[in-house]
């Protein structure tokens, strides 16, 4: 709950490179998250350097602009669907649930949680241009596009912090759907 409470999202970042050893250790608990049937559809591609900063450039530039302050976070990690699951194909027609969303989702939250026990920094951004993405990391048609990672060590410490969320009684029903208040 501690590491909960304390995940934020982290706009600005250290001029401080994350060591690779503890990117891999991020990534490892997303390999760790439940999957519909398994199916382990999550991809990740780190970015740094030259490639990431193209990333900034074309990925979040045009209508994203709102989004360019990830410049400052020394890597950027892109979060990919495989689209080549039958039981997806077959979930989302028949249940209507896109279930390569709900896998990524959850991947992501574990590498962010993780990222955050070990001191850093992360925000999700859904807001980008997947075109440009795709071209820059050459990224094949079956493979969607979830999401960017900024991650780097966060200007400012992160702590346990009052979140801005509805209440409990707002969200959580007993036996029918609605509270009693109506
Ligand atoms: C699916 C998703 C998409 C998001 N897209 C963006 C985005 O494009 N840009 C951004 O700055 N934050 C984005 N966020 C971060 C949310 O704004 C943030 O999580 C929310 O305001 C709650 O704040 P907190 O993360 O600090 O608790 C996104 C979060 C999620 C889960």
């Amino acid at each position: 709950m501690d590491i909960i409470k304390k995940r934020r999202s982290v706009r600005e970042y250290l001029d401080k490179p994350v060591e690779d050893e503890k990117i891999e250790q991020i990534v490892e608990a997303a390999r760790l998250a439940p999957s519909s049937c398994n199916s382990q559809c999550w991809r990740f591609v780190v970015t740094k350097g030259d490639i990431k900063e193209q990333i900034i450039k074309k990925g979040l530039g045009g209508i994203v602009l709102a989004n360019r302050w990830a410049k400052s976070a020394p890597a950027i990690i892109v979060a990919c669907a495989d689209l080549n699951f039958l039981t997806h194909k077959v979930g989302a027609g028949i249940k209507g649930i896109e279930y390569h969303l709900l896998d990524i989702g959850i991947a992501v939250e574990h590498l962010i949680l993780r990222a955050t026990e070990l001191g850093l920094g992360t925000c999700w951004i859904g807001w980008f241009n997947e075109r440009e993405v795709r071209k820059i990391l050459k990224i094949p048609r079956s493979i969607k596009i979830v999401a960017l990672i900024t991650l780097g060590y966060p200007k400012g410490e992160l702590e346990l912090h009052e979140k801005q969320r509805l209440d409990l009684k707002k969200i959580l029903f007993w036996n029918k759907y609605g509270n009693c208040e109506g």
